[in-house]
């Protein structure tokens, strides 16, 4: 597969291909922890991981955890993939009858990924449908047809395109209704100066590509993605005296976003007095289930949610696993969308309505 040629903002393309296919060879290279900031992850994400080849972790540039559980037969896509590591988590969890499908323009990182596949395979009594693309995420729609893929992953990349509305737009493409971008990535709370996206250690560093979170949420509703919701949020340090002096004021931060291609949703909350209810049935999530920063399901409870909520996880790959009753016949008035207890912070992590 051959990466389609881009026209505009090459150089800056040009510029991070070079940066994770020339300068960095491994993780310790990074010059700063923008890359490389993540909480721990859930065990059964660790246990996944051991299976991962080390020359793959060993070139890990990611900033979050954008693997949700519960993926068992779904249709994977990784945007900028690097070496593979999410992919091979991923493909460890979706089994059998799934398929993950890793993309990166950069032919030094997919070589790492691709090298690794047999020693990943091995482990497996059946064979791991997995695939590596060389492309470019500004053009998915020459990988992946309409409306084929369940959920679109992506750890630290997204900063790095230089066309972010026609990467959100290819991937609500992408997606099938119902399907989920779930992803990592850098975020600041203000628009970053030109003289700084022209740096190119910054921009390579995940920095000052960086969205404005506001813009970023503007984005997701001018692409389809009505209601953007945060499940978690953690300040990124910038522990390099000369890159802190460079930028200043502004305050980066690791988010991870939940975009579910529903038509259904609002652009504000509203109570059609639904009711949803956690079943327990996700690996991982026995007791309870976290839709978002201020959605904590416990198992069991009956909890009354907006119409978003209710479509969220009763229209789509979650549906299994909550019982909604109540649809849209009877609106009673604004939903009021003040964070319920149980749920965890994420203050600087502007969502959508709710
Ligand atoms: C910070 S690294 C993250 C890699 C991987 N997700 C991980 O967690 O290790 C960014 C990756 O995105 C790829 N990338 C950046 N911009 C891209 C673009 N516009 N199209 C395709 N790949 C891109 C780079 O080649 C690099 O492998």
């Amino acid at each position: 597969m051959t990466a389609t040629d881009p026209t505009p903002s090459s150089t800056v393309l040009a510029n991070v291909q070079e940066y994770y296919g020339k300068i960095l060879s491994s993780t310790k290279d990074l010059k700063t922890s923008a890359c490389c900031t993540s909480a721990a992850p859930h065990p059964l994400i660790r246990a996944a991981l051991k299976k991962v080849p080390a020359e793959v972790t060993d070139r890990y540039y990611g900033c979050g955890n954008p693997i949700p559980l519960g993926i068992e037969g779904l249709t994977v896509l990784d945007l900028g993939c690097g070496t593979g590591r999410d992919v091979y988590i991923a493909a460890g969890l979706v089994g059998e009858k799934g398929e993950v499908i890793g993309v990166d323009m950069t032919d030094e990182q997919l070589k790492v990924a691709r090298d690794a596949l047999p020693a990943f395979a091995k482990q497996f009594t059946y064979t791991p449908r997995v695939k590596f693309a060389k492309a470019y995420i500004e053009n998915l729609d020459a990988i992946v047809p309409a409306n084929s893929i369940d959920l679109c992953i992506s750890n630290c990349v997204i900063n790095l395109s230089p066309d972010k509305e026609a990467v959100l737009r290819g991937v609500y493409n992408a997606l099938k209704e119902g399907g989920e971008m779930y992803f990592s990535d850098v975020y600041c709370d203000r628009r970053m100066p030109e003289a700084l996206v022209g740096d190119k250690i910054l921009y390579g560093e995940c920095l000052s590509g960086a969205l404005y979170i506001n813009d970023f949420v503007r984005l997701c509703h001018k692409v389809g993605f009505t209601d953007p919701r945060a499940l978690s949020s953690a300040p990124i340090e910038l522990r390099d005296p000369a890159i802190a002096e460079l930028c200043g004021n502004i305050k980066f931060y690791s988010i991870t976003y939940r975009l579910f291609k529903l038509p259904s949703l609002e652009t504000l909350c509203e109570d059609y007095g639904q009711v949803a209810t956690y079943l327990g049935t996700i690996p991982g999530h026995t007791h309870a289930y976290e839709l978002d920063d201020h959605h904590t399901f416990v198992t069991g409870k009956p909890v009354l949610v907006c119409g978003n909520s209710a479509d969220m996880v009763g229209r789509t790959w979650l549906g299994k696993h909550f019982k909604v009753d109540g649809d849209r016949s009877v609106h009673f008035g604004a939903f009021d969308c003040a964070p319920v207890p149980g749920g965890s912070s994420s203050s600087p992590a502007a969502g959508g309505c709710c």
